[in-house]
């Protein structure tokens, strides 16, 4: 396919965006543009490379690719997996590390050992769903909030939580704990399928190129 196309990348704001930028400086990929704190642009360009970078909510890069308004997306795997797009993961970026993890007080332990149809909150209701239907055929009531999900126990909205566990100081602070594990995540690397086809040597060689940076450091 031409070089003259342009590749867009879809990078979900905050951390992860930022460790993928400093990830893809060290592939030679950089973005001055972007580092001006100053600026409102929404979208940063490397003529050079014919690349194009947007940053936007997490829970909507994986839209933006499934349409093809962006060719590859950086999210992190809970976010892949609750929009359950038709993408393709193609790469396993490493950090972003933590845990989706079925939360509550020790109290709870019993009405999950019994199939309790118990609540649970999440701001993931698609993988509660899937977790608690599909892997451990517990009927549950699933309450869907937006955040500060630790809140459900604390106030008797829910029984449990399916929340994202990093240092687990959340849970800690609030009396909680970690029940069942559902998942590990960290952040992925997602691609439009017609892109995987249209550009696939760009896309393959950019792939090599990240995985071979990941292996020397981590070896
Ligand atoms: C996430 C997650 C937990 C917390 C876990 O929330 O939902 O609340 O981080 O991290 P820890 O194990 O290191 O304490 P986030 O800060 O993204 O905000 P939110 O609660 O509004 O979703």
């Amino acid at each position: 396919m031409s070089e003259d196309r342009y590749l867009t990348f879809a990078l979900g704001k905050g951390r992860l965006a930022n460790k993928t930028l400093e990830l893809f400086e060290k592939i030679g990929i950089t973005c001055e543009e972007m580092k001006d704190k100053n600026s409102r642009k929404l979208i940063f360009v490397n003529e050079d490379l014919k690349l194009k970078f947007f940053l936007s909510k997490g829970p909507d890069v994986p839209t933006y690719v499934e349409y093809g308004a962006a060719d590859i997306g950086v999210v992190g795997r809970d976010t892949v997996l609750e929009e359950n797009r038709n993408v393709y993961e193609v790469l396993d970026l490493g950090f972003g590390k933590c845990r989706m993890c079925v939360c509550g007080p020790e109290s709870a332990k019993d009405l999950l050992l019994h199939h309790e149809r118990i609540r649970v909150a999440s701001k993931y209701p698609n993988i509660a769903k899937d977790y608690f239907y599909n892997k451990k055929h517990q009927t549950v009531d699933i309450i869907k909030l937006n955040g500060s999900v630790e809140l459900g126990p604390l106030v008797e909205l829910s029984d449990v939580i399916v929340d994202i566990v990093e240092t687990g100081s959340t849970l800690r602070e609030n009396g909680l704990e970690v029940l069942e594990e559902v998942c590990p995540l960290s952040a992925r690397m997602i691609v439009n399928p017609v892109s995987m086809q249209m550009e696939r040597k760009r896309i393959q060689n950019l792939v090599a190129q990240i995985r071979n940076k990941l292996e020397k450091s981590a070896g």
